[in-house]
C-alpha cells in the first residue's frame, strides 16, 4: 500500500509532479491556449465584478489560501481576505448577497471551515470549492468549484494535497485574469506555458536534491528552534515549511516575512539557530539577500532553497538545496518541495511516526 516506500509521507511527496500533472489534465491546454473549469466558469461573471473574495481554510490550505490572496490580487486585480475558518465562524463577519467565498479544503470536512461556510451560504455568499475529497461535504456545499485531484492523502502531513491545491489556485487565477483581461495574452500564454512545465520541475527536485536534504536533516535534527523566512510568493512557504516542521519533529519553528525579521524574530538569531531562507529568484531576490547577510552577521546557521546556478546566495548560505528557475508565479509549488523534504527526514532521523504524529488527527471533524 505504501508502494515500496517506507511512508506514506515520503510516497506522497514523491507522487506530487502526478497529483499536478493530474491537476492540470483536461483543463490547461497548452496548444489551444485554454483553461476548462467549468465549475469556475459559470461563475465568472460573478468572479470578474467581486468587490472582494473571501477565501477560507485552515492549516496548510490555509497556507494555500495565501499564495492564491497573492496570486489573484496580482493577476485579477481583485481584493482578497484570506481567513481562518474558526475566526471568521464566530466574530460575525460582513458577508453579503453576492459575495464569493473560497474555501479550500484537502478533506472536505473539516469542521470550522465547514461552519463558516454554511453561515455564509445562508448570507446569500456564492460559495466556490477547492476541494481533494470528491463528494465531501464542502464539496456538496459549494455552489461550484474545482477539484484538486491529488489522490487519497493518507499521511497527516498535506503534502500532494498542497501543491495541487496550488496548482488549481493557479489554474483559477490565470483563467479569470484573462477573462477580466487584467493580464495580456503574451503574460497569459507565458503563465500557461510556465504552469505546465511545473511538474517536470518537481521532478528535477526529487531526482537530484533528496541525498542533500538529507544530509541536512542529519546535521540539524538536535535543533530546538528553527526560523522559516521568505518573502511575496514564497512567504506562505515559509509558514508552511515551519508547521511541517513542527508536525513531524516536533521542533518548535516559526514562519514570518522575511522583512519581520527586524521587528522581533532577530533576537533569537545566534550560532544555535537554524534559519531557512526560501530564496528563490524572484523581484524580492536582492530584499532577501540582504536579509541572509544579516542574519549571517550574526552568526545563524543559514539554510537557503535558491533558484538553481545562484552565486551569491550559495557563497552566503552554509546549506543550500537548488530548485529549477521559474516564474515567480508558479515557485512556491517547487520552493515547498524541499521543506516537506526536509521535515519527513528530520522527523525519520529522530525516530518519529511521520505518518502519524502526536496529537493530530487527518481530519479535523470537531471545533
Ligand atoms: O482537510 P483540510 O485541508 O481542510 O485540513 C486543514 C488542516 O487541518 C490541515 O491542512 C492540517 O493543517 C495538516 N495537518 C497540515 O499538514
Amino acid at each position: 500500500e505504501k508502494g515500496g516506500y517506507d511512508h506514506f509521507m515520503l510516497k506522497e511527496i514523491i507522487e506530487q509532479p502526478q497529483a499536478i500533472f493530474d491537476s492540470m489534465r483536461g483543463r490547461l491546454d497548452l496548444d489551444k491556449l485554454t483553461i476548462t473549469l467549468s465549475g469556475i466558469e459559470q461563475y465568472a461573471e460573478q468572479i470578474c465584478k467581486a468587490n472582494r473574495i473571501v477565501i477560507v481554510s485552515c492549516g496548510t490550505s490555509w497556507h494555500a489560501g495565501l499564495v492564491a490572496e497573492y496570486l489573484i490580487e496580482e493577476l485579477c486585480r481583485i481584493n482578497v481576505e484570506v481567513e481562518y475558518a474558526s475566526e471568521f465562524r464566530y466574530r460575525n463577519p460582513i458577508v453579503n448577497e453576492g459575495d464569493v467565498i473560497l474555501a479550500i479544503s484537502q478533506s472536505g470536512e473539516t469542521a470550522d471551515t465547514l461552519v463558516a461556510l454554511e453561515n455564509a451560504k445562508s448570507k446569500g455568499a456564492i460559495i466556490l470549492g477547492v476541494v481533494n475529497v470528491v463528494g465531501s461535504s464542502i464539496a456538496r456545499l459549494s455552489h461550484a468549484g474545482a477539484y484538486t485531484h491529488a489522490g487519497p492523502e493518507i499521511g497527516v502531513a498535506s503534502t500532494k494535497a498542497f501543491t495541487a491545491q496550488l496548482t488549481v489556485l493557479e489554474l483559477i487565477a490565470i483563467k479569470i485574469a484573462h477573462i477580466k483581461k487584467t493580464i495580456d495574452e503574451q503574460q497569459y500564454a507565458h503563465l500557461l506555458k510556465e504552469l505546465s512545465a511545473v511538474p517536470d520541475k518537481v521532478q528535477t527536485i526529487l531526482d537530484t536534491q533528496l541525498p542533500k536534504i538529507r544530509e541536512i536533516a542529519r546535521k540539524y535534527k538536535d535543533a530546538r528552534d528553527f526560523l522559516y523566512l521568505g518573502r511575496g510568493y514564497n512567504f506562505p512557504i515559509a509558514l508552511e515549511g515551519a508547521l511541517k516542521l513542527k508536525e513531524i519533529t516536533y521542533i518548535h519553528a516559526e514562519g514570518y516575512p522575511a522583512a519581520e525579521m527586524k521587528h522581533g524574530p532577530i533576537a533569537l538569531v545566534d550560532e544555535n539557530l537554524p534559519v531557512v531562507f526560501v530564496a528563490t529568484k524572484d523581484r524580492y531576490h536582492e530584499k532577501i539577500v540582504s536579509n541572509i547577510q544579516e542574519v549571517k552577521a550574526r552568526k545563524g546557521r543559514i539554510i537557503a532553497v535558491i533558484t538553481e546556478g545562484d552565486e551569491v546566495s550559495k557563497g552566503l548560505a552554509e546549506d543550500y538545496i537548488e530548485i529549477p528557475d521559474a516564474d515567480e508565479i508558479v515557485a512556491p509549488i517547487l520552493s515547498v518541495i524541499p521543506l516537506q523534504l526536509l521535515s519527513y527526514y528530520m522527523g525519520v532521523e529522530r525516530n518519529q511516526d511521520v505518518d502519524k504524529p502526536r496529537n493530530l488527527a487527518k481530519s479535523v471533524t470537531v471545533e
